[in-house]
């Protein structure tokens, strides 16, 4: 009985650490509206415009230079800006772990 109790406990507690996991698809979403009119579709047409207004090359979010960052060097990134890349202040909370884990599923 108690071997099942302790079974059942760890069920849960996988459910509940799905749960809570990043989500690369709802991160995706936040990609669109927060990251998107900068680095593109999938982050990978970055916007000349912006590129030539800030004189510098926006990064392909799937090369590997950018796919050797931590995700806490990325979170960082989002939060306090990077270079020319101003913190996106509209992205908190998990949504921050989700459109980490979308950039992540963009690795080739
Ligand atoms: C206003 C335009 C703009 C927005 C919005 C923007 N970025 Fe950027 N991003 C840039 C620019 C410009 C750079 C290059 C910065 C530099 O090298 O000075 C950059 C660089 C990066 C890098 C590489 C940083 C590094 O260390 O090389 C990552 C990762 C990144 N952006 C992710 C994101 C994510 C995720 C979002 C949305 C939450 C986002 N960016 C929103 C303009 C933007």
């Amino acid at each position: 009985m108690k071997k099942l109790i302790i079974t059942f406990l760890a069920l849960m507690c996988t459910v509940a650490g799905v749960a809570l996991a990043a989500d690369a698809k709802a991160g995706a979403d936040v990609f669109g509206k927060s990251c998107k009119m900068c680095h593109g579709e999938g982050g990978a047409v970055p916007n000349p415009n912006i590129s030539k207004m800030f004189g510098v090359p926006i990064p392909i979010l799937s090369s590997p230079e950018v796919q050797a960052k931590s995700d806490a060097d990325i979170k960082t990134v989002i939060t306090t800006g990077k270079g020319k890349m101003p913190a996106v202040k509209t992205v908190t909370g998990s949504s921050i772990d989700d459109v980490v884990a979308y950039v992540r599923s963009l690795k080739k």
